[in-house]
């Protein structure tokens, strides 16, 4: 090997070397920064929730926002399953759930919807709603009935 060629191959070797060096810092730095980017950004714990950790503040549900409509609750929560009596569900306009409500009251039926009963999971899937948002959409399900 002549002088030049070994320069030139423990410069390789050097470059080589650093390159993997630099390499294994830049991956652990991505991989904090990551962490930190994607971690959340505090724990919103909602009033009434056991499953939140403790020393999170308790946020009142669906605090600071108005109220929203029995009507704008069941179009966008209870209609997936109500609109056609899927699972066997109340279907609306049948009269189905008048015909609970004359045998539970609005109470009882109130009482089902935020604890689920059977194949309807715990408040119909609006995990945000109030009792009260809960009992006006009931109230416009028995209205429309
Ligand atoms: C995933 C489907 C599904 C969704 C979404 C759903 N429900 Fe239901 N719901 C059901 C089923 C199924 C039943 C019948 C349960 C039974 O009595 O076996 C039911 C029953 C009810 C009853 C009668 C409860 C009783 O005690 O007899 C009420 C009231 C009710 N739903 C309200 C709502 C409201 C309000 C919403 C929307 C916020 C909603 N549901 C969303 C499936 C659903």
């Amino acid at each position: 090997m002549n002088k030049l060629a070994a320069k030139a191959a423990s410069a390789l070797c050097t470059l080589g070397l650093s390159m993997a060096l630099a390499t294994s810092v830049y991956a652990a730095v991505d991989r904090d920064a990551i962490i930190e980017r994607i971690k959340p950004h505090g724990n919103i714990c909602v009033e009434g929730d056991e499953t939140c950790g403790t020393g999170a503040p308790a946020v009142a549900a669906s605090a600071g926002a108005a109220a929203r409509s029995g009507e704008e609750v069941y179009n966008r929560f209870c209609t997936a399953c109500h609109a056609t009596g899927l699972l066997d569900s109340p279907k609306f306009g049948s009269g189905a759930m008048s015909a609970r409500a004359d045998e539970k009251g609005l109470d009882g039926l109130l009482a089902s919807s935020i604890s689920g009963i059977n194949a309807m999971p715990p408040k119909g899937t609006c995990n945000d709603c109030s009792d009260e948002e809960l009992e006006a959409t009931i109230q416009y399900m028995i209205d429309n009935d």
